[in-house]
């Protein structure tokens, strides 16, 4: 946003002063393609980071709310409410600090109505004649395309409530700098963040209707590639978010359906919530389902055998681990007494090792049975499988020839995200097993 608005100030504040610090170096926090160039250019220009919370938002015109809204840990929202306690807390920090009329922005993801609750924090903090304006403009981006995907949205969605209308015009002129108009929509605050959530939980639903019929294409005999193209070439369809997977995974799908299924719940639409909930059963279910199947190809017993994982982030592009399904995979197969040698390219040995359950990870650093590797050659080096779980483009052109001679044989490649090319593994000799396809 600096970026594209060049009068404008931005100041990002957190309380965290590793993170702040780790921003104003040369090794910033989070791996996001073309992110580091972005913040080099501005960073001293009209873009800071500092801890000063209070004198940043002092001098706000405009305060964006972007803190971490996990699920609930404890209580009554066990497992499902979303804890807003980082969002109270900042309402409250920025109705402490502010002298003037401020906008405040959610940018985090949060219940339907939270707005309502920031509105009666900052009323309640507030200096007196010191007004406030809540606003809803819900984050689109993905991870590992999230700084294209803020340059070129396909939408910005902007909620405010009726008396909002100059706080939103000023936020839909910010975004003016570089969003074509006709890409940028009011609503109401409710619908806005509702927005946010719906747009999650149908992409997520997409995945786990794909990956329903990936089953099928197993037992049938067909292909989900095939299959996938053939509905996505639909235009009523469309042909994105069809990739057969060992399952979505990410910090967003899940938490994000979870709070709809207990809002659904809270509000008394039971079917509704089945609905949403069947969505995530389909999804750990998929990931089950790539272990059995996998473990069936080698014989049905993993005790002892060596296994090469490829791909430990929940998605390319990213380091992120937070829910990857890689991480319940290799749970799974260490249960079954599978040795694992895993590599990815861009999660550090350390990530890796905290992801998996402690007792497992505990178990497996004792025993050796877990060897995390720099590279892909030293996974599979005395591997019987090499099982790829996270879809990154280099899986694909891997010296499979040379990985081949690597493994014990015979050699099995196992594939969760259909990088690969089947048939030209086959004639090198490995037997395949690939989702969504019978062999
Ligand atoms: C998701 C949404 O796509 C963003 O629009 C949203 O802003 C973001 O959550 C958020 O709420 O912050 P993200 O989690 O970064 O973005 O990643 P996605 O590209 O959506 O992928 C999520 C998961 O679905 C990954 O594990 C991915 O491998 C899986 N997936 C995606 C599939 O298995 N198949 C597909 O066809 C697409």
């Amino acid at each position: 946003m600096a970026a594209r608005c060049p009068g404008i100030q931005f100041a990002v504040v957190d309380s965290d002063a590793g993170r702040i610090a780790a921003w104003n170096s040369d090794k910033l926090p989070i791996y996001e393609p073309g992110l580091e160039e972005l913040v080099r250019s501005q960073r001293g220009q009209n873009l800071s980071f500092s801890t000063d919370v209070d004198a940043a938002v002092r001098g706000a015109d405009l305060v964006m709310l972007a803190v971490n809204t996990p699920l609930g840990q404890h209580g009554q929202g066990l497992g499902g409410a979303t804890d807003l306690r980082c969002v109270e807390e900042c309402a409250r920090a920025v109705a402490r600090a502010a002298r003037r009329s401020t906008i405040v922005v959610e940018k985090s993801t949060v219940p339907c109505r939270t707005g309502a609750l920031i509105a009666k924090i900052l009323q309640q903090h507030g200096r007196p004649g010191v007004e406030f304006h809540v606003l809803s403009n819900p984050e689109f981006l993905s991870e590992g395309t999230a700084v294209r995907d803020l340059l070129q949205p396909d939408r910005v969605i902007i909620g405010g409530q009726a008396d909002s209308d100059d706080a939103q015009r000023a936020l839909c002129s910010l975004y003016a700098r570089w969003v074509p108009e006709e890409r940028i929509v009011t609503m109401g605050l409710w619908s806005a963040e509702l927005t946010k959530l719906a747009s999650n939980a149908l992409l997520a639903q997409r995945v786990s209707s794909i990956n329903s019929i990936s089953a099928v294409c197993e037992a049938v005999g067909a292909d989900i590639a095939d299959v996938s193209r053939g509905c996505g070439m639909d235009s009523r369809i469309g042909g994105q978010f069809l990739r057969a997977s060992i399952g979505f995974g990410g910090s967003c799908f899940y938490k994000d359906i979870m709070g709809l299924v207990w809002l659904s719940e809270s509000l008394g639409l039971h079917e509704v919530a089945e609905y949403w909930d069947q969505v995530l059963r389909m999804n750990d279910s998929q990931t089950a389902r790539f272990v059995r199947r996998a473990t069936q190809a080698m014989g049905g017993d993993l005790d002892g055998a060596q296994v090469a994982v490829l791909g430990f982030a929940y998605k390319a592009g990213t380091g992120d681990t937070r829910c990857t399904p890689a991480a319940r995979v290799c749970e799974q197969l260490l249960a079954r007494g599978a040795r694992l040698a895993i590599y990815d390219p861009k999660v550090p040995e350390r990530q890796i090792r905290d992801c998996l359950a402690p007792h497992e990870a505990a178990r497996c650093s004792s025993d050796r049975r877990l060897r995390i590797c720099s590279d892909a050659y030293k996974a599979a080096s005395g591997a019987r499988a090499v099982l790829v779980l996270t879809p990154w483009a280099e899986f694909g052109c891997l010296d499979w020839a040379r990985i081949h001679g690597l493994m014990a044989q015979p050699a099995y490649a196992v594939d969760g995200h259909r990088v690969l090319d089947g048939l030209a593994l086959e004639q090198l000799g490995f037997r395949t097993v690939s989702i969504g396809a019978r062999s």
